[in-house]
C-alpha cells in the first residue's frame, strides 16, 4: 500500500512541518469461521489492501496530537502521556489512548510526545475490523517511534485487551492477529485455543471476493455481541458438568448433538450449535480451497451464512438480504456475512466477469427492501501492519 504525498501535506498542514514515518494497517475479512474466535474454535481470516494509513512524528514534551481524516469534524485530539483514562469525548483517539496505557502496563516506557494523522480507507463500522486495524497501526507507530522491540504476537495481544478492557468489547483474539501477521494473497487458519496458525494460499481462479457493505453502521460495544459470548459460555459451562472439555471448539457435532440435554435451552443449544458447527465448517473450507475445489469452498460459505441467521442470530434484514441476493446470481459459489454481524459486510465469491452484473443486481434487490444502497469493494489481499519505505512511497 503506498502512502500518497498528499498525506504528508495534510501532516505539515495540521502539525507543521516535520521529519515523518509512515505506516499502513490492513483491516480484514474472514472468509469463514465466525463467532468461533471467543470459542477456542478455528477462524480463517486475511487482511486486506484497505486499512488505515498513518503518518507519525516525534515531539520533545509529553503531549499526544492525533487527526483523522475520517473524522475531520473531531479536529486535532491532544491528551498528555499522564491522561490515558477512557473518555467518551476523545472518541477514535481512545484506542491511540489504550493502546498506549496498556503497553505502558507490560513495562514499556514512552518519555515524549508525538504527532499522528491517521486516514482510514475502511468504513468505520463496517465489520472490517477498522478498530483492530487502527491498534495495530499504533502499535507499530509506537514500536518504531520508541525504539522498541516488541513480539508480533504481543502486540496483536496487546490490541486484544484494549478491546477488552479498554473499549470494553469482549471480542476474541482474530481481528488482532489477521491485521498483524496478514500476508499477501494468503488467508491464515487460526486455532483459537493453541494459537497455532497456518497461512494458506488463496488462489481463486478467475473468482474473486466482493465485499458487500450494507452501509448499516453498528459499534460492537452497543450490539448483541457481548450477550452471545455470554450465553456460548453458558452452554459450555453446562456441557462440562458432564463433558471433560475446555471450550466449545472441543467438541464435534455428533458429541455435541448427544449432550444437548445438558444445556436444556432451546437458545444456548442454537447459540452452542453454531459455534460447534462453524467450527467443523472451518476445517472443511481449508481443506476444499487448498484442493481448489472452489464449488464446494462456496456451500460452506452459504451454510456458515444460514448458521449465523438461524442459529446464532447476528445476521438481520440488510444482511441477509445482500446475502440472500448475492447467492441467486449467475458466476456466484456461495455467500456470507463476513465479522461479527449485526450490519456491516457480507463477502461472496463470485466469477470475475459476471462482477458488474452482479453488483447491479444485488443493489437493485437490496434498495428495494432496504431503502438505501449498498456498497461493493473487490478484495485483495495483502500484507499486515507495517512500517512504510519512503523509497516505495510516491504518490
Ligand atoms: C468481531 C470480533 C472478533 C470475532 C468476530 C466474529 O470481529 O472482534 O473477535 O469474534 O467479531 O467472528
Amino acid at each position: 500500500m503506498e502512502i500518497k504525498r498528499s498525506l504528508n501535506t495534510k501532516f505539515a498542514e495540521i502539525f507543521g512541518p516535520k521529519q515523518t514515518a509512515q505506516y499502513f494497517s490492513p483491516g480484514r475479512i474472514n472468509l469463514i469461521g465466525e463467532h468461533t474466535d471467543y470459542n477456542g474454535g478455528h477462524v480463517f481470516p486475511a487482511s486486506i489492501t484497505y486499512g488505515t494509513q498513518g503518518v507519525a512524528a516525534s515531539r520533545k514534551d509529553n503531549k499526544v496530537l492525533v487527526y483523522s481524516t475520517n473524522f475531520e469534524d473531531d479536529g486535532v485530539i491532544s491528551f498528555t502521556l499522564n491522561e490515558l483514562e477512557y473518555d467518551k469525548q476523545a472518541g477514535w483517539a481512545n484506542y491511540v489512548k489504550g493502546m498506549i496505557l496498556k503497553l505502558k502496563e507490560a513495562g514499556y516506557t514512552f518519555d515524549h510526545g508525538f504527532e499522528l494523522l491517521v486516514e482510514g480507507t475502511i468504513p468505520n463500522g463496517a465489520g472490517l475490523s477498522s478498530s483492530a486495524s487502527l491498534e495495530l497501526l499504533v502499535g507499530v507507530v509506537l514500536e518504531d517511534l520508541f525504539d522498541l522491540a516488541i513480539d508480533r504476537l504481543a502486540l496483536v495481544q496487546t490490541g486484544k485487551k484494549v478491546e477488552n478492557e479498554f473499549i470494553g468489547v469482549n471480542s476474541g483474539i482474530m481481528d488482532q492477529f489477521a491485521i498483524g501477521f496478514g500476508e499477501v494473497d494468503k488467508a491464515i487458519l487460526l486455532d483459537t485455543n493453541t494459537l497455532k496458525y497456518e497461512m494458506v494460499p488463496v488462489k481463486l481462479d478467475g473468482y474473486a471476493v466482493v465485499i458487500m457493505n450494507t452501509n448499516k453502521r453498528r459499534e460492537l460495544a452497543d450490539s448483541k455481541y457481548n450477550e452471545r459470548r455470554s450465553e456460548c459460555e453458558e452452554a459450555l459451562k453446562r456441557l462440562q458438568t458432564q463433558l471433560t472439555i475446555d471450550a466449545l471448539g472441543d467438541l464435534d457435532s455428533e458429541t455435541f448433538e448427544a449432550h444437548t440435554d445438558l444445556i436444556n435451552d432451546d437458545t444456548l443449544i442454537r447459540r452452542a450449535r453454531h459455534a460447534v458447527t462453524e467450527n467443523q465448517r472451518t476445517l472443511e473450507a481449508k481443506a476444499e480451497l487448498e484442493k481448489g475445489n472452489l464449488a464446494a469452498f462456496g456451500k460452506l460459505l452459504n451454510a456458515s451464512h444460514y448458521s449465523l441467521r438461524h442459529d446464532y442470530e447476528v445476521t438481520g434484514i440488510e444482511l441477509d438480504t445482500l446475502v440472500d441476493a448475492a447467492q441467486k446470481q449467475e458466476g456466484v459459489l456461495g455467500a456470507r456475512m463476513t465479522g461479527a454481524g449485526f450490519g456491516g459486510c457480507a463477502i461472496a465469491l463470485v466469477k470475475e466477469e459476471n462482477i458488474p452484473e452482479f453488483e447491479n443486481n444485488v443493489y437493485d434487490a437490496y434498495l428495494k427492501v432496504v431503502g438505501y444502497a449498498p456498497e461493493f469493494y473487490v478484495a485483495h489481499i495483502g500484507n499486515g501492519t507495517t512500517k512504510i519505505d519512503p523509497d516505495v512511497a510516491t504518490a
